[in-house]
């Protein structure tokens, strides 16, 4: 059979790597299941199956959306698709986790209606609609079957971009079924923006990595535009003989929403702010450039000065609130809320700075020193943006007291979710051991740890 015989050699490429026979069945089960819902459900064949994975930042955190720098890593956890263009406008969608997630349909436009809070189809509603706003006409349907189920499928509200891993493999599907090549970057730009369907106001950083990650490597991205509209981006490989290790604290953050846009609002206050000295000041991150033209000193002091915290009243009443949250339609300022601008801002400076020296370091395979940087960017996640919460703290302190570990940090925008610690990889299994002890003491239950493999970006296989 054709189909088994492409699908099994795809499969190796992709999964290959790092994995044993049993894996490769295994992913190869898992594709034969989605196909036969897809025959179930819609009378005939899938046309083609595509995938896009999760991701892990290993270091520089709530960076994007100030067009700083970001390295994350895609893992070895993704969503999958079995799909069959459709000639009208109808998308159908089925998952094999039918019990959890119910079928759908709606008719592509440029603007769907969203389906309530939370429910699994906005996902795929926005890509869609940001794939029809940029090409119109030329988006088809398309008949679709989702599977993203445990233990291989992206975990869910952990911090690993499982919501990425849908949006880019569905849009990759309606791009497919509507016979357009999307190249990589448009592929993640695009997908990018459709994600904002769902209401947080997130970067570009799980899109990219979700496309482009390759086995043994992180990608240090350059979240500022270039003229020419695409990123800068360049793979940096993982040091041998340390693995990365991703201790789930249980904690889910799910109504992180409304916190993680007000920690872009409050950059841009920064932004506004310091805007009245510079007025070439485009974001947090031209603060660091020649365009402003100061030393690392200066630009300190420069943070020093800006107001620890203003009332949203006062935001309001100078009119910075509305100006800064023009594309922001469902962000409200409270009157009676202090924002956070001074350490916000001091967060973003310093942790652009880090990721750029991480990058040095892991190409001089300095492990320790990037170890260092993970600890650094950790506690600055925790003492000056504050998206930490103490289930966090308590899984960084076991993964940190643990043997070989030479790093770790909160990861993903925060509130809950995973930690990620750099481990020596002959020490893994008393690291394993050691924090599951000590977890275990703090929370009374057993965490789920997983020690992954950074993979290969999403794909497209024709049948
Ligand atoms: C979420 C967003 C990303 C990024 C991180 C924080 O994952 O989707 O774009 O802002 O939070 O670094």
């Amino acid at each position: 059979m054709r189909e088994r015989h492409s699908l099994s050699a795809w499969l190796q490429e992709v999964y290959g790597h790092g994995h044993d026979e049993a894996e490769l069945e295994t992913q190869l089960v898992r594709y034969q299941e989605a196909a036969t819902l897809f025959r179930q459900s819609f009378g005939c064949e899938p046309a083609f199956f595509c995938r896009a994975p999760g991701r892990v930042n290993l270091i520089g955190e709530h960076t994007d959306y100030n067009c700083g720098f970001v390295m994350p890593t895609a893992i070895d956890r993704d969503i999958i698709i079995a799909g069959r263009p459709r000639p009208d406008m109808l998308v159908r969608a089925h998952n094999v986790e039918a019990g959890k997630y119910e079928p759908f349909e709606f008719v592509i436009s440029a603007q769907i209606p969203p389906a309530g809070t939370g429910h699994w189809s906005n996902y795929i509603r926005g890509a869609a609609q940001r794939l029809c706003q940029e090409y119109g006409a030329a988006v088809r349907g398309a008949d679709l079957v989702v599977a993203g189920r445990a233990p291989h499928g992206t975990p869910i509200g952990v911090g690993l971009s499982s919501s990425t891993s849908l949006t880019v493999a569905a849009m990759l599907a309606l791009a497919h079924s509507s016979g357009l090549a999307l190249e990589g970057q448009r592929l993640a730009a695009l997908a990018s923006e459709g994600e904002w369907y769902v209401g947080t106001r997130g970067g570009i950083m799980d899109q990219f990595a979700s496309v482009f990650g390759r086995g043994g490597h992180a990608l240090f991205l350059d979240c500022l535009r270039l003229p020419d509209g695409t990123y800068r981006l360049e793979r940096i490989p993982l040091p041998a003989g340390y693995r990365l290790v991703l201790c789930n604290s249980g904690v889910r953050h799910e109504n992180t929403r409304s916190e993680f846009n007000t920690r872009v609002f409050e950059c841009r206050v920064g932004v506004y702010m310091l805007r009245q000295q510079w007025p070439q000041l485009r974001s947090l991150r031209d603060l660091d450039s020649e365009r402003i033209g100061l030393s690392h000193e200066e630009l300190n002091r420069v943070l020093e000065e800006l107001p620890d915290e203003v009332s949203g009243e006062e935001l309001l009443r100078q009119g910075v609130a509305q100006a800064v949250t023009g594309d922001m339609p469902h962000f409200r300022v409270e009157p009676g809320r202090l924002y956070r601008v001074r350490r916000r801002c001091r967060h973003v400076v310093c942790e652009n700075r880090r990721v750029v020296q991480s990058a040095e370091v892991l190409k001089a395979g300095n492990a320790e020193l990037f170890g260092q940087l993970m600890d650094e960017a950790h506690r600055s996640a925790r003492d000056d943006y504050e998206v930490s919460v103490p289930a966090v703290e308590a899984m960084v302190e076991a993964a940190r007291s643990a043997p070989g570990c030479l790093g770790a940090r909160i990861t993903g925008a925060g509130w809950g979710g995973c930690v990620v610690a750099l481990v020596e990889e002959a020490a893994v299994p008393e690291f394993l051991a050691a924090v599951q002890e000590r977890y275990c003491l703090y929370s009374g239950r057993v965490p789920e740890l997983l020690v992954c493999n950074s993979a290969t970006g999403a794909q497209v296989l024709p049948l």
